[in-house]
């Protein structure tokens, strides 16, 4: 495992890390979910993201059982709060009422006594902003958690954020959480640069774009069994990528991969890690093998000419929009 700075923050984060979005609590059984991350730990991945709204509060109570027993300081628990975790009014968004009661249930299912990393898992258009980021301040110093950062946030959204902590003396926005891969690179244009004059890292999800980069689903054709798409609960969020233009172009990577003696899921997150405001990839897994390929992405460098022939495969079905970057009207 290769290892960088989470932005220009002290904390150091696994190159690749382990997230357990849609399979923990949910996709997988509890026996694969803890293969998964004995395979990770394994590997050397030390960062774990989670969020506490997946599987409805039960992934966190999942990862919370398979690290148990890991010494914490070797490990980076990240988790977030913002989307729906009950039926009231205030269970959601980035209140202080909310932010607080999250955090303290994240603590009991993660098992800990402080995650290192608490995320705005999107911008809440119903809260001050000034209310979030002092509640986020007010965390850090009762050591519930180390550092803040947020996910989906616009550039605008993220610089106004920096503006009130600058000016109040609150603890600075460390991270960012976007959507980045080969097929979805909205952030290049304004939140990567952003964050480079700023020292913000990319902690960046779905790099294999949900399993669509390792080119198992062919276009055409049936996705094969227990993959995401046939998931109850994946098969919606896969379903942006699950196109034939799209499948086709992956297809084509194909001869790029095995050129350079890698796996497609090994490309598609070495492709993220070029990018060094990246400071990590979150990588999902069903099982334990594919943690195990996925890994083996750490490190790699891919040169100026096969970023290129990336580029010329998928041409036009790259989406770059950094309007595509948004967060509820209202609280959900
Ligand atoms: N902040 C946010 O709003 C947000 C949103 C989404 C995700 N995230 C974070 O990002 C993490 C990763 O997201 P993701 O799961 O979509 O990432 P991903 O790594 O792009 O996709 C993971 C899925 O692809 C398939 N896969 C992975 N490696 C494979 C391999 N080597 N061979 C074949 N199939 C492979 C597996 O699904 P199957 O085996 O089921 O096909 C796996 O669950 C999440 O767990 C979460 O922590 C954050």
């Amino acid at each position: 495992m290769e290892f960088r700075h989470l932005g220009h923050s002290g904390l150091i984060v696994s190159e690749i890390s382990y997230g357990n979005w849609l399979t923990h609590g949910s996709q997988v059984e509890e026996d694969a979910a803890k293969q998964c991350v004995a395979a990770a730990l394994d590997e050397g991945i030390t960062t774990f993201d989670t969020a506490d709204v997946y599987a409805g509060t039960k992934a966190e109570e999942v990862l919370g059982r398979a690290l148990k027993g890991v010494r914490r300081e070797s490990l980076e628990i990240f988790t977030k709060v913002f989307w729906p975790t009950g039926p009231g009014k205030n269970d959601r968004g980035l209140s202080r009422k909310h932010i607080t009661e999250a955090i303290h249930g994240s603590l009991r299912r993660l098992q800990t006594d402080y995650v290192d990393l608490y995320q705005a898992h999107r911008f809440d258009n119903e809260t001050p902003l000034e209310e979030t980021l002092k509640t986020f301040d007010d965390l850090v110093r009762q050591g519930k958690v180390l550092y803040i950062g947020v996910s989906e946030w616009t550039a605008d959204q993220i610089a106004r954020a920096l503006k009130i902590a600058d000016e109040m003396g609150f603890d600075r926005i460390v991270s960012s959480q976007p959507q980045y891969s080969m097929l979805w690179r909205v952030i290049e244009s304004e939140v990567v640069p952003l964050s480079e004059k700023e020292g913000i890292g990319q902690i960046v999800w779905s790099p294999i774009g949900q399993g669509v980069l390792t080119g198992k689903y062919l276009p055409g054709q049936q996705p094969p069994e227990g993959s995401r798409a046939t998931d109850k609960g994946g098969s919606a969020m896969i379903a942006r990528f699950m196109r034939d233009d799209v499948l086709t172009r992956v297809q084509e990577l194909k001869p790029v991969a095995s050129d350079l003696g890698l796996s497609m899921a090994q490309l598609a997150i070495a492709w993220v890690l070029q990018n060094q405001n990246v400071s990590s990839a979150i990588v999902g897994a069903s099982r334990p093998e594919q943690v195990r390929d996925n890994v083996k992405a750490a490190g790699v460098k891919l040169d100026e000419s096969v970023m290129g022939r990336i580029d010329e495969i998928l041409g036009d079905i790259v989406e770059r929009d950094p309007a595509k970057t948004v967060s509820p009207a209202t609280r959900p």
